[in-house]
């Protein structure tokens, strides 16, 4: 299962680069928005900071609504740099616009904001590169994330789909394990999630162990 990390914030993405495990990068409008990068100029110029940092695909998600302004915003996106995946929501217009940055544009996309598999089956057959389901919203409203992404990875399969499932909204690293579990292609998490797979206590006192152990013997 591939890493992402969910973040614009250059100082996480270099520091999960440093760690050697990210395969690339996952953004939306609010976390660009929590960055405070303003207008298409800096919107710009900061996924090219996201490309020169990480080696795999960078999602950059269009605020067009309109099939129009998603073609327009998507090309100018995926003209920033060849790792730039254009997300899209998961909306008639979207579906639309997959296909024709698939079919004639030869632009990759990720299909974002998806809840059910429904949804799952129109972006696999739009030709989405990646679909998003979203595990911790649905989570918060009572639903079974883990379990979408599940299906959508057996149905992926069963009808052999080209489409990588991301689990995306992911919150926890139990998620994590879980994703693993579901065989999701990609679980695009924030770092903290990512570093609690770290820890455990034993491996705490087996090091204190050791070193006690150490200097008993060389002082
Ligand atoms: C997906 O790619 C989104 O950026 C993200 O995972 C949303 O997560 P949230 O529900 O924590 O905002």
């Amino acid at each position: 299962m591939d890493f992402f990390l969910d973040t614009a914030n250059l100082d996480q993405i270099r520091e999960g680069v440093e760690l050697g495990i990210i395969d690339g990068v996952t953004t939306n409008p609010s976390l660009m928005a929590k960055e405070g990068i303003k207008g298409e100029a800096a919107v710009h110029a900061h996924y090219r900071a996201i490309c020169e940092l990480v080696g795999g695909d960078v999602s950059a998600e269009v605020i067009s609504t309109d099939y129009d302004g998603m073609l327009r915003e998507g090309e100018r996106l995926a003209a920033l740099h060849p790792n730039i995946v254009v997300k899209i929501p998961c909306t008639k217009d979207g579906i639309r616009a997959i296909c024709k940055f698939t079919d004639e544009l030869g632009i990759r996309t990720n299909c974002t904001l998806v809840f059910s598999l429904g949804q799952a089956l129109l972006a696999a057959k739009a030709g989405a590169t990646y679909v998003s389901p979203f595990v911790g919203r649905l989570d918060d409203v009572s639903e079974d994330g883990i379990a979408l992404v599940r299906d959508i990875v057996n149905i992926y399969t069963a009808y052999a789909y080209d489409t990588q499932v991301i689990a995306a909204s992911i919150r926890h690293t139990r998620h994590i394990i879980q994703c693993l579990d579901a065989n999701a292609d990609v679980a695009t998490c924030p770092l903290s999630a990512i570093l609690g797979l770290l820890n455990h206590p034993l491996t705490d006192i087996g090091i204190a162990r050791f070193l006690a152990d150490y200097k008993k013997v060389n002082g």
